[in-house]
């Protein structure tokens, strides 16, 4: 038999170096690597089939019957899902400490044993007192959770085999060891390892397993960007713990659209979806402020109207300062320099604040005129009137371009009690379908403000 060998495995991007380095070359990062045993060459490797016979079986002998779905009995959490479980299925649920992870999950298991699944929820983090004692604050009555507080990945694979169960959690990824490497819990090898034994397991049993990963201080998920391509789905939570509301977005899935949304509130008896988003990010809309501005988003599938502020105040020093938060800084930075160019307002003397209003992130070009307004709105000091929304992406010439969904959007606004909406002239709907919403259709930014503020 040949003897262990060990590798020096960067911790963040997974490179494997013959000796200790002080930064990684591949990625960059300081410090990140590792000394790791690895499986020596010819000793038996992990591995099994997905399911299904291992020989080659021919394309029209696979049975393409549609998965059933069941329902967590948390309807934002089937939402970020792709419309609920899919028996078979890997799920990576990852997010900051204490934001809510544990719970969301212990709040599922309770309801899939409540319909009588038979569910194992591994902790390597919390006692048993410490999760039963978290569950009777939930709630829980369960007759078909097992808990097992364990970290060594061999004897968790044991209980499942006894246990049979029909879900599976994981909590964390993270604190869980294979006793064939010789490397510490957390490691990209430990971690990756874990993922690939309950990614067989889910697969060949076709039970559906959650993993849950914590995220380090630079907003990775520790050591696994890995785990990503190793798993079905993958949930992040978003935002901060500081606001009462949870947001879970969708960042890969397998069985349905990515990027969408979850929206959760946290209160004494847990997690409660919320089903109505838009009203809550613009329930602490102040009245008649400037640069305060509403946009129409679409995150995945679905529509969100959120309020979008800007700050636009005298710079105390040579350098302006420039913050973005839930916007894109570049994107900021860009629109900035159009609004010189175009719009000729000279913002080289002042600081420049745009900020989502309750922690959401918006990526879609979309909120690009909204942010041009909270800005010209901030700057002139006047604010937009209370019942508009505004969206569309805006080019470097200055013309606002059409977006995708704009019905959608549309229809969001409309049932949100807007009265106008100041949307791009390449996406105006054909026939007028919300009578109730008048539609204003722009081509330039200059003519999106002459329409606001004129
Ligand atoms: P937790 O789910 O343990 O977070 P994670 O597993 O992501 O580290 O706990 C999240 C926080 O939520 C914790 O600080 C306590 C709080 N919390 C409530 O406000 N209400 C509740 O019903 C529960 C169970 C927790
Ligand atoms: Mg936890």
């Amino acid at each position: 038999m040949t003897k262990p060998r060990s590798a020096f495995i960067c911790q963040n991007c997974g490179y494997a170096a013959s000796k200790w380095l002080g930064r990684c070359p591949d990625c960059g990062e300081w410090n990140s690597i590792v000394e790791e045993l690895v499986h020596p060459l010819g000793a038996k490797k992990p591995g099994g089939t997905l399911g299904g016979s291992s020989a080659a079986t021919p394309f029209h002998e696979v049975s393409s019957q549609e998965y059933t779905r069941f329902s967590s009995g948390l309807p934002e959490f089937d939402r970020v899902l792709g419309g609920g479980i899919v028996p078979g299925s890997l799920v990576l649920l990852g997010g900051d400490p204490g934001i809510g992870k544990s719970t969301l999950l212990l709040q599922a298991a309770e309801f899939m044993q409540r319909h009588g699944r038979r569910l194992l929820y591994v902790s390597g983090e919390e006692s048993e007192r410490q999760i039963k004692m978290r569950g009777d604050r939930l709630g829980i009555q369960p007759s078909h959770l097992f808990l097992l507080t364990e970290t060594c990945l061999e004897r968790i694979l044991e209980t499942v085999d006894q246990l049979q169960p029909e879900v599976i959690v994981l909590d964390s990824v993270q604190t869980v060891f294979s006793e064939k490497l010789g490397s510490a819990p957390g490691s990209i090898s430990q971690v990756r390892e874990v993922a690939t034994q309950f990614l067989l397991l889910s697969k060949q049993r076709s039970i559906p397993a959650f993993l849950v990963g914590h995220i380090t201080k630079d907003g990775a998920l520790a050591g696994p960007k890995s785990l990503e391509h190793i798993v079905d789905t993958v949930l992040y939570f978003e935002g901060e713990r500081y606001h009462s509301h949870r947001i879970v977005r969708t960042v890969k899935n397998r069985f349905g659209a990515a990027n969408e949304l979850g929206v959760f509130e946290m209160t004494s008896e847990g997690l409660i979806p919320v089903d109505n988003p838009s009203k809550l990010f613009l329930s602490e809309r102040p009245a008649g402020a400037s640069g305060s501005v509403v946009i129409g988003c679409v995150e995945g599938s679905r529509p969100i109207l959120v309020e979008l502020q800007a700050l636009v105040s005298g710079a105390n020093y040579a350098s302006p300062r420039r913050m973005a938060a839930g916007v894109d800084p570049n994107r900021v930075s860009l629109l900035l320099a159009m609004l010189d160019k175009r719009l000729g307002m000279q913002l080289g003397g002042s600081d420049v604040y745009v900020n989502v209003a309750g922690g959401l992130t918006v990526d879609e070009p979309a909120a690009d005129l909204g942010i041009v307004a909270s800005i010209v709105s901030s700057y002139r000091n006047r604010a937009v009137a209370q019942d508009r929304v505004i969206f569309g992406e805006v080019g470097l010439a200055g013309e606002v371009r059409a977006t995708s969904q704009t019905p959608l959007r549309i229809r969001e606004a409309a049932s949100m009690g807007f009265r106008q909406c100041i949307l791009p002239h390449n996406s105006l709907p054909r026939q007028e379908q919300q009578p109730e919403i008048e539609l204003i259709p722009v081509r330039t930014v200059q003519e999106s403000m002459e329409v606001l503020f004129d």
